[in-house]
């Protein structure tokens, strides 16, 4: 074992995972992606918070270490909660096979590292997060792994720099902060003529409002930290994809080591039980708060997928069920300004996280992007005065009422 082979026609799987209803809807599937139950019968599963698993012989441990057999052997390797939890969103996303990690950038990191060689060439779209930068710019640079930073609006631009040894394409959508979108079907077209790896960070729009698999991805990654757990509590990242590329993931992963824990496992698994419901709301106190601050005299610019002024949001429509839970604006005053207006806020949180049931407020160019040059900075648009918000669960009037209210304090 060591990871989750989704085949849903083989009776392994069926006996593996007894997820008691056959429904395709993804509400269902994180509900009832769940493992069979115990000989205890229980309801909720259980916390399996071991090391290592035992074994009834040395003959069958010979066997289960020899791949003949399967069976867990170690939470490095794999482990029921941990197995759960790919599952699940192996059936939301309409993947064949996961492995979860410790982070969601483990998780990015693991999806280039597994497949790049020395002399490797990557296609990275310009808008993704701080340290997906960081990976691309020191650490696989320094192993002689070259990347083409491209334009993420314009698809078309991107096969001139494909070249002989391109083997990956890695992109965001939408982008952490600037809510750009990349076009999925054009991008899946273009890795499948030129047979590359397109590797989606999914993280923003999360398993609920998109499916990169079905526009072409071969892999589609997931800071599980974020709306997977919801409510700001532990950290976690996942791959699912193709079997047979997550077969070289937990080759990669297996012996480097970063295993997602199974109490992480165990809450993210529970939480995805709730995450379609709570993207929605999620979504609509979003868009309802871009509305009101699109009216606002003291904002400049407002971005959100769904919303008309989107540039992109006819591409929105088309590959995202709902725009997402994150909106950024544009507060007028610069540097100074953006600061004054956190510092004015009474409810919303100020820190690093996203996708929690508590509203947001960040400052990027400040915090998870300050690693990049201004002239980087600049490429992803991201502006000093650019306010990241992950709305949150609040009743939609506090968040605009806070909001309001720090946005006049802040004057
Ligand atoms: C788009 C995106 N990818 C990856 C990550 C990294 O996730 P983690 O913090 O779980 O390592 C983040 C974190 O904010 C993110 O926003």
């Amino acid at each position: 074992m060591g990871f989750v082979i989704f085949l849903r026609e083989q009776l392994e799987f069926q006996i593996k995972f007894k997820h008691m209803s056959n429904s395709k809807k993804v509400e269902t599937q994180a509900i009832r992606g769940q493992i069979e139950r115990s000989q205890y019968r229980e309801h909720s599963v259980p916390l399996f918070l071991t090391s290592s698993f035992t074994f009834p012989s040395a003959e069958l441990m010979r066997g289960t270490f020899a791949g003949e057999e399967e069976g867990n052997i170690y939470s490095r390797f794999s482990n029921p909660n941990t197995d759960e939890f790919i599952n699940k969103v192996c059936l939301m996303e309409g993947a064949e096979a996961g492995f979860a990690t410790a982070t969601g950038m483990a998780a990015v990191f693991a999806s280039m590292a597994s497949f790049l060689c020395s002399g490797d060439h990557v296609i990275a779209s310009r808008a993704v997060f701080g340290s997906t930068h960081q990976i691309l710019n020191y650490i696989l640079s320094s192993w002689g792994i070259k990347h083409t930073y491209v334009n993420p609006t314009d698809v078309d631009s991107w096969e001139q720099h494909v070249r002989p040894n391109t083997r990956m394409i890695v992109l965001e959508t939408p982008s952490n902060p600037g809510l750009t979108l990349v076009d999925l079907e054009k991008a899946g077209q273009l890795a499948k003529k030129h047979q590359l790896i397109l590797n989606v960070d999914n993280c923003f729009a999360t398993p609920y409002l998109q499916q990169p698999i079905k526009f072409g991805a071969a892999l589609s990654v997931h800071s599980g930290t974020k709306f997977m757990d919801g409510q700001g509590r532990v950290l976690g990242g996942i791959i699912v994809g193709k079997q047979e590329l997550i077969e070289q993931v937990v080759f990669f992963c297996r012996h480097t080591g970063p295993a997602l824990s199974p109490f992480n496992a165990w809450m993210l698994s529970k939480s995805l039980e709730t995450l379609p419901v709570r993207m929605e709301r999620h979504c609509s106190n979003a868009l309802q708060l871009a509305q009101f601050l699109e009216q606002h005299s003291e904002v400049s610019k407002v971005l959100y997928p769904f919303l008309p002024s989107h540039p992109q949001q006819d591409l929105a429509k088309k590959q995202m069920k709902l725009g997402g839970g994150l909106v950024t604006f544009e507060v007028k005053g610069g540097l100074e300004r953006g600061m004054r207006f956190l510092n004015a806020a009474k409810m919303c949180s100020l820190t690093s996280n996203l996708g929690d049931s508590r509203t947001i407020l960040t400052h990027p160019a400040s915090t998870t992007h300050s690693k990049l040059s201004i002239e980087e900075q600049q490429a992803v648009g991201i502006t000093k005065g650019l306010v990241r918000v992950s709305v949150g669960l609040e009743h939609i009037d506090d968040i605009v009422q806070d909001i309001e209210q720090a946005l006049a304090e802040s004057k």
